[in-house]
């Protein structure tokens, strides 16, 4: 019977430090979030992550704008943003509308108010081993192995998924704790005998039922970032649960596991923020 790791727990926890540490600022962090179009799933997590603001004592300030919104309208929102001292952190919900280009939007969120860690400046501080902002997903689950003891040196870890958001900084995370680090994605052939092979085993893909126990290796770490809904429409991660549980030694539950952790991770990288442009401005 494997550990079940309780993300909701110790977002808790994370969320009430970030809140008590607030209090010691000169005035409250505030974030802003941008949100283009109608999303649905996009509406419950931008709600979601002004609620934790709400919790730590936080402002924020919403910006819901419209399907059709041009790069220059979104563009500039940035701008006034970059410059308004009420706001620590900029947070622009992805995907964005396809004719906008996602790339650019993030390069013109200033560095010191890249919340999200998706700035190619705070990407390449990460990849240096200096960073300012963590990734707030893999930032997540290191903060859940920490919690839970579970050591990284020497392990091999096994990372399914490549996205700039998840898959590679969490691969550089487990490495800069001296895991052994493969990463695995689409066109990756035997997926099984890798995955076979991690003591830690972290899946971010978005396929229901994709980890089954036959791929995990008897005690070994499973964490399920993925956030699916399965055929009957109930929140599902990538691994069967009740197959893989007996053969792990933790795993994550979805929902409850690696969710509320990454918001979480955002409240604290607000709160970094904050506490910057306080020794700079006030
Ligand atoms: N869309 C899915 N995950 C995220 C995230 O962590 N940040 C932002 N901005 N958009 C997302």
């Amino acid at each position: 019977m494997a550990i079940r790791i309780d993300g909701k727990a110790l977002a808790d926890k994370v969320k009430a430090q970030t809140a008590a540490a607030a209090k010691g600022l000169l005035r409250r962090p505030g974030l802003a979030v941008i949100l283009v179009g109608n999303d649905p799933a996009s509406r419950v997590y931008v709600t979601g992550k002004e609620k934790d603001c709400t919790a730590c004592g936080f402002l924020s300030f919403e910006h819901a704008l419209p399907e059709d919104t041009s790069q220059e309208t979104l563009l500039g929102l940035i701008e006034e943003l970059n410059r308004d001292p009420q706001v620590d952190g900029i947070l622009c919900q992805l995907p964005l509308p396809r004719h906008l280009d996602e790339a650019a939007v993030l390069n013109a969120i200033a560095r010191d108010k890249d919340v999200d860690c998706f700035h190619p400046y705070n990407v390449g501080r990460l990849m240096a081993g200096d960073p300012v902002f963590l990734p707030c997903t893999p930032a997540g689950v290191m903060e859940m192995l920490r919690e839970y003891g579970i050591p990284v040196r020497g392990k091999r870890c096994v990372v399914l998924g490549r996205s700039n958001i998840v898959g590679k900084p969490m691969a550089m995370l487990l490495l800069q704790q001296d895991g052994t680090v493969t990463i695995c994605h689409s066109r990756t052939p035997d997926l099984a005998s890798l995955t076979r092979q991690a003591d830690i085993l972290v899946s971010a893909v978005g396929r229901v039922g994709l980890i089954t126990a036959d791929m995990v290796k008897e005690g070994a770490v499973v964490i399920d970032v993925a956030m699916n809904r399965n055929e009957a429409g109930k929140l599902c991660g990538d691994v069967d649960y009740s197959g893989v549980e007996p053969r792990a030694s933790y795993i994550t539950p979805v929902p409850g596991g690696v969710g509320p952790m990454t918001r979480a991770m955002l409240m604290k990288n607000i709160l970094t923020a904050a506490r910057h442009h306080q020794v700079r401005n006030d």
